[in-house]
C-alpha cells in the first residue's frame, strides 16, 4: 500500500492513515482507491479486524478530493476513441463509477467503518467520509467539509450526490451541492453531516470509541426502516422540493450550468432506485457531465488557470524572486485606500500618501470600515485588525516614500497631474535604500502606460498594475508592460500582486487594455439594443441569462453613468474621425446632465428605493426610445444573446491580433476575475474554441451584415477558422491547456 498506513491495536481496530506520498494534502488517485479496496477486502475477510478508523495523515487535513488531473486524465482519454464511441462510454463508465464501487465495498464490508477528520474534507473527500457509518470532525480554525464540485463544472460523482440526500434530506443537500457549499464544524454537526465534532488532536479516540461502544457496520440507507428525510419524488412534501427546486434552479443558472441539470436528475431518478443502482445512475450522469465543453472549459479555468496563475505563471523566468515589504500608494481615494488594505492585509507596509493630512487620512478610515466589518463578521480577530492598521501611515509627506519597494499611483485620472506626482515621488523613491531595486507602478485605467511613462526618470521601472473595483473584493490584477518596461520590472509586479493573493494576467499597452476593452462592448451593445427598440426588461432579462452577473443596463447603473459618459466622450477625442457614435449615448450623457448617476444616486437606468430593496426601470426610458419589442421568442432571445456575448468574443479576439493579450489562460481567467464574464463558458476565449473558430467566424458575418461592422471579425479568427485551429491550440503555453 502507498497511500495508506494500516496498524491494527489491541482492541482490533485497523487505523488506516491516509498520507499520499510526496503531496502536501492528500488527493484520491488510482493508486489511493486501489489501497482503499485492499482496506475494505481486509476488514471485509480478516477476523482480527473488528472495524475501521480512517485517518488522514497530513496537517493540511483530511483530504481535497479527487485528484482531477489524473481521474479526469482517464475519462476524457477514454472518450475520444473515435473508432469505438460505445466501447469508450463504457470506458469512461468503468474509470468513472471507479471511487463509487470502492466506497460501496468499504460501506459493506460488515465491519463499522468510522473517519476521524482532521481537517478539511472536500469533494471525494467528504464523499468518502460520507461512506463511513461514523463520521468525527475537529474543530480547527481551518477545518471544512463540503462538496463544492458544482464550481468547476462537475457535481459530486463518488456518491456524494446520492449520500448526503439520504442523509440531511434532497432540500438542504440540493442546495449545499448546487452552491457548493462549505460548512464550518459546528454548521456541519448542526446540518446533520457529521456525527460529533471534538477538539483537534481527539478525532481518533472519539472515532474508536464508537466503534468499541456502538459499532454500527450498516449504513443508515441499508436499514429495512430508513426513511429520506423531508420525503422522496412521491412524497407529498417530498415532490414540492423537487418542483421548487428545479424552478430555483432554473432562475439561478438559466440552463447554462449541465452539472447543475445533471445534479438534479442523479437526486431525482437516484432516490427512486435502491442505493446500488443509485450509484450507477450518479456515475452515469457524472460521466455525461465530464463530457460537456461547459466542464472541460470550466475546469480548465477554474481548477488549472487559476492555480497556475497564482503562482505565477506569467513572470519572466530567470529573474529572482522578491518580497515586497513597503509600499507607498499616492492618492488615498476610493483605490488607493483600497490597494493601501489589501497590501497590509498581506503584512506589507504602506505609507499613504494624498494632497493633505485630512485626505490621506479619509483613506485609512476606509481601511477602519473595511477591518471592522472584517472582524464584526468573524473574519478577523481583533489583534490582527490592529495589526493591519498600524501598517498604513497615512501622510502627505512624499519624503516617506524612500526606503519603498514600489510606489502604485492611484491619484484621479489625470495625465499631467500623473506626470507630476510620478516625478515628485520618484524623486524620493529613487534615492532611498531601494533606489536601485524599486519600481513604480500606475494604476491608470485608461491612460496608456508607455505615455505616462515618459514623466519617469527610468520607464523600464514602470509599468501599470491596474486593479479592479472594489479592490478587496475583486481578484484580477491586470499588469500592463510599457514598451520600455524590462522583465525585471514585470517580474516585481507580479511578486508583489501574488504576495496580496491576487491573481495577475501581464497585458501588453492599448487603449482600455484588456478588460475594460472587452467589457465595455457589452454595455454598449445593451444601448443599441435600447435604440433599436428593444424593451430594457428584455434587454436585461436576457443580459442575465447569457450568464453574466447583471445585464448590460443594470450592469451600466452599477458602473456609473457619469464615468462611462466621461469614458465616451475620451475615446471620441482620442479616436477623432475613426469614431463611431454608440446609438442612445446622447440620451444617457441627456441622463447624467439629468442627475441620473447610476446606483450610487440611487438614479439610473433603475430607480433604487431609498429603504432598499428591489429596483424598478425609470418609466422615463421610454420617453427617449419607445420600445417596440416587448415579447421575447426563442429566436429573438438567441439573437440577442450571440449579440450581447460574441461582441465581447470579438473583441478579445482582437487582442490577441494586436498582441494585447497572448496567453489563453489569462484570456479567460482575466473575463471571469476582471468583469464576471459567462462563468458557464470557462471563460472569453473557451466560448470562442467551444463554438469552433469556423462556426464563429461564420455567425460573426451574419451578425456583421444584421447589425454592423463592430462584429467583423479579425483576421487572425479567418486564418484559424481555415486552419481549425482553436485558442488554446495556437495560443496554448501548457500541454494540460491544449490538452483540454
Ligand atoms: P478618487 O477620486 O477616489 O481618488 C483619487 C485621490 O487622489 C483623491 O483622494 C485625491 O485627493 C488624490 N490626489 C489628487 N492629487 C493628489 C496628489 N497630488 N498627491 C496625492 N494624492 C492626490 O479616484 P479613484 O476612483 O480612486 O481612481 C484613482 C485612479 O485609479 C484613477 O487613475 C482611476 O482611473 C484608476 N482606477 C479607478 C477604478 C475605479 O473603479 N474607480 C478602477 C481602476 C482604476
Amino acid at each position: 500500500m502507498e497511500c495508506f498506513k494500516t496498524e491494527l491495536d489491541a482492541d482490533g481496530i485497523l487505523l488506516c492513515t491516509f498520507d499520499v506520498p510526496g503531496k502536501t494534502m492528500n488527493t484520491f488517485t488510482k493508486q489511493a482507491l486501489a489501497d482503499l479496496q485492499a482496506i475494505a477486502e481486509r476488514a471485509k475477510t480478516d477476523a482480527e479486524v473488528k472495524g475501521v478508523v480512517i485517518t488522514s495523515g497530513k496537517t493540511t487535513g483530511f483530504c481535497a478530493g479527487a485528484d482531477l488531473e489524473e481521474m479526469l486524465g482517464g475519462a476524457w482519454e477514454a472518450k475520444s476513441d473515435p473508432n469505438d464511441p460505445e466501447g469508450a462510454l463504457k470506458a469512461g463508465f468503468a474509470a468513472a463509477f471507479e471511487m463509487n464501487r470502492v466506497y460501496r465495498q468499504l460501506e459493506t464490508c460488515g465491519k463499522p467503518v468510522a473517519v476521524a477528520l482532521n481537517g478539511l474534507a472536500l469533494g471525494g473527500g467528504l464523499e468518502l467520509a460520507l461512506a463511513c457509518h461514523y463520521r468525527v470532525l475537529n474543530d480547527g480554525p481551518k477545518t471544512q467539509v463540503g462538496l463544492p464540485e458544482i464550481k468547476i463544472g462537475l457535481f459530486p460523482g463518488g456518491g456524494g450526490s446520492q449520500r448526503l440526500t439520504r442523509l440531511i434530506g434532497a432540500q438542504a443537500a440540493l442546495m449545499a451541492m448546487s452552491e457548493g457549499k462549505s460548512f464550518k464544524p459546528k454548521d456541519a454537526l448542526s446540518a446533520g453531516i457529521v456525527h460529533e465534532v471534538v477538539p483537534v488532536g481527539q478525532e481518533i479516540e472519539a472515532a474508536k470509541n464508537w466503534i468499541k461502544t456502538k459499532g454500527d457496520p450498516v449504513a443508515l440507507w441499508d436499514k429495512k426502516d430508513y426513511k429520506l428525510p423531508g420525503g422522496g419524488p412521491y412524497h407529498p412534501a417530498g415532490a414540492q422540493i423537487f418542483i421548487m427546486a428545479n424552478a430555483l434552479l432554473r432562475k439561478q443558472s438559466y440552463g447554462n450550468y449541465p452539472a447543475v441539470v445533471n445534479l438534479m436528475r442523479a437526486v431525482y431518478e437516484g432516490l427512486q432506485l435502491p442505493f446500488d443502482s443509485a450509484i450507477k445512475v450518479e456515475s452515469r450522469y457524472f460521466v455525461n457531465t465530464l463530457q460537456t465543453p461547459q466542464a472541460k472549459a470550466m475546469i480548465r479555468t477554474f481548477f488549472f488557470s487559476m492555480q497556475q496563475l497564482g503562482k505565477g505563471s506569467g513572470r519572466p523566468a530567470g529573474v529572482e524572486k522578491t518580497d515586497p515589504k513597503q509600499v507607498a500608494v499616492l492618492g488615498a481615494g476610493m483605490m488607493g485606500a483600497g490597494i493601501a488594505y489589501v497590501s497590509a492585509q498581506a503584512g506589507i507596509r504602506v505609507i499613504l500618501i494624498d494632497r493633505d493630512q485630512a485626505a490621506a487620512d479619509k483613506g485609512k478610515a476606509h481601511c477602519e470600515g473595511l477591518v471592522k466589518k472584517a472582524v464584526s463578521r468573524g473574519k478577523m480577530t481583533q489583534e490582527r485588525a490592529q495589526a493591519l492598521l498600524d501598517l498604513i501611515v497615512a501622510t502627505p509627506d512624499y519624503t516617506q516614500i524612500a526606503g519603498s519597494d514600489l510606489v502604485v499611483e492611484a491619484v484621479f485620472e489625470n495625465t499631467e497631474l500623473k506626470e507630476k506626482v510620478t516625478k515628485d515621488a520618484e524623486a524620493k523613491l529613487y534615492t532611498g535604500d531601494k533606489a536601485e531595486t524599486a519600481i513604480f507602478g500606475t494604476n491608470t485605467s485608461t491612460i496608456p502606460i508607455s505615455l505616462l511613462a515618459k514623466a519617469s526618470v527610468d520607464a523600464s521601472k514602470f509599468i501599470g498594475i491596474h486593479f479592479f473595483s472594489p479592490v478587496d473584493k475583486m481578484m484580477l490584477v491586470e499588469i500592463i508592460r510599457g514598451k520600455e518596461t524590462s522583465d525585471e520590472t514585470l517580474a516585481k509586479a507580479i511578486d508583489y500582486v501574488l504576495k496580496i493573493r491576487k491573481t495577475p494576467i501581464v497585458v501588453n499597452d492599448a487603449r482600455f487594455f484588456y478588460a475594460n476593452r472587452c467589457f465595455i462592448p457589452f454595455t454598449a451593445e445593451g444601448l443599441h439594443l435600447w435604440a433599436e427598440g428593444y424593451a430594457p426588461a428584455l434587454i436585461d432579462n436576457v443580459g442575465r441569462a447569457t450568464g453574466m452577473p447583471r445585464g448590460p443596463l443594470e450592469m451600466m447603473d452599477d458602473v456609473a453613468l457619469d464615468l462611462l459618459v466621461k469614458i465616451t466622450s475620451e475615446t471620441a477625442k482620442a479616436m477623432g474621425d475613426a469614431y463611431v457614435p454608440i446609438p442612445g449615448e446622447k440620451e444617457v450623457a441627456q441622463m447624467v446632465a439629468d442627475g441620473r448617476l447610476g446606483r450610487k444616486n440611487g438614479k439610473g437606468f433603475y430607480d433604487y428605493p431609498e429603504a432598499g430593496g428591489n429596483k424598478s426601470l425609470w418609466p422615463g426610458l421610454s420617453d427617449k426610445f419607445t420600445p417596440t419589442i416587448t415579447d421575447s421568442t426563442p429566436e429573438l432571445a438567441e439573437d440577442i444573446r450571440k449579440r450581447l456575448l460574441y461582441i465581447q468574443a470579438v473583441t478579445a479576439a482582437r487582442c490577441f491580433e494586436e498582441g494585447v493579450i497572448s496567453d489563453p489562460r489569462e484570456a479567460d481567467v482575466g473575463s471571469i476575475l476582471g468583469w464576471g464574464f459567462a462563468p458557464w463558458s470557462g471563460g472569453i476565449v473557451s466560448l470562442i474554441d467551444a463554438i469552433g473558430t469556423a462556426k464563429f467566424v461564420e455567425e460573426l458575418d451574419e451578425l456583421t451584415v444584421k447589425y454592423g461592422d463592430r462584429f467583423n471579425p479579425p483576421q487572425l479568427l479567418r486564418d484559424m477558422a481555415a486552419k481549425g485551429e482553436t485558442f488554446y491550440g495556437r495560443f496554448g503555453k501548457t500541454d494540460s491547456a491544449k490538452a483540454a
